[in-house]
């Protein structure tokens, strides 16, 4: 087969997704050597047999729904590409917002220790790592398999500032890590598990610990809002990501639980998508 008529063939097969011809073009990039500016300039490129057959394989299992990051093994975030597999959820290019404001907040040489709650693939905690070389960086998660994973990348990455704990939430804390951090960040599960969101896109395929939280969703959230204070050193900071529809409820927890500087921040298409907040004043005694 030519170059242009694979590429006419998938993009056909691919009509089912948001974006046929990029879908066609990342099939193509990983399977070929050949780039979107090679189809006016080489249409008759002959491509090999082995790739047609990977390509139809590809496409095959894309046509079942399974996600293209999970297909090709990869998902580009911040400004590398993360290798992922069913054990993590694909990393959000909106989660990129609360990254991008934390880092405007501290410069490039500032020294801070950082709790990533619920690491995944790394994504937080990497990009973090590698954006500030002299932070220390702890991330958890507790499931075995992410944690694998996130240890993979940040290996390949060379993010040597990030070490990896399994366990529930803080409880994955324990005797040889920092009792208190300057930053804790988690972008934790927090959709209801009846939300008929659960059944879009990539969603089916991801692990339902990353996506689902009981509580109508807030229940991860409730838990790392109730424990920060006690791992937060004075003036810590608290970031969340959040559900679009859960901005007001949190920035009332967060005040119940007496945080200072509560604030709500917005995602790239403007939703409502993480709160900021700094550790609570401890109580005055009377
Ligand atoms: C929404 S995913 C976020 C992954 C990654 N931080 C990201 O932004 O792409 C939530 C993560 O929390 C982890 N998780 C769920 N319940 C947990 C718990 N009780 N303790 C620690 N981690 C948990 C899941 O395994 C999953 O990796």
């Amino acid at each position: 087969m030519t170059l242009a008529e694979i590429y006419q063939y998938l993009c056909v097969k691919l009509s089912h997704t948001e974006s046929p011809t990029s879908e066609a073009w990342e099939l193509l990039r990983h399977a070929t050597p050949w780039q979107p500016k090679d189809l006016i300039a080489r249409p008759q490129a002959d491509i090999t047999p082995d790739a047609v057959l990977q390509l139809k394989q590809w496409v095959t299992l894309r046509q079942q729904g399974k996600p293209l990051a999970y297909i090709l093994e990869k998902k580009h975030f911040w400004k590398f590409d993360l290798a992922v597999n069913e054990a993590v959820l694909i990393p959000r290019s909106d989660t990129e917002c609360l990254i991008e404001w934390l880092l405007a907040q501290f410069p490039e040489d500032s020294t801070k220790t950082v709790l990533d709650l619920g690491t995944g693939s790394g994504a937080i905690a990497i990009a973090l790592a590698v954006e500030r070389p002299h932070w220390h960086i702890i991330a958890t998660d507790q499931s075995e398999t992410a944690l694998s994973v996130a240890k993979h990348n940040a290996m390949t990455l060379g993010a040597t500032n990030v070490s990896f704990y399994l366990g529930n939430w803080f409880a994955a804390l324990d005797q040889s890590v920092p009792g208190v951090f300057d930053i804790i960040i988690s972008n934790p599960p927090y959709i209801a598990n009846d939300d008929p969101y659960l059944q879009q896109g990539d969603l089916p395929f991801e692990p339902k610990i990353a996506l689902i939280a009981s509580h109508q969703g807030f229940e991860a959230l409730h838990h790392i809002i109730a424990l920060a204070p006690t791992f937060l050193q004075a003036p810590g900071l608290l970031i969340l990501e959040h559900g679009y529809q859960q901005q007001a409820q949190l920035m009332v927890q967060l005040e119940i639980a007496q945080y200072q500087n509560i604030q709500g921040h917005c995602d790239y298409q403007s939703n409502p998508r993480f709160v900021t907040a700094s550790k609570p004043l401890r109580k005055e005694s009377p």
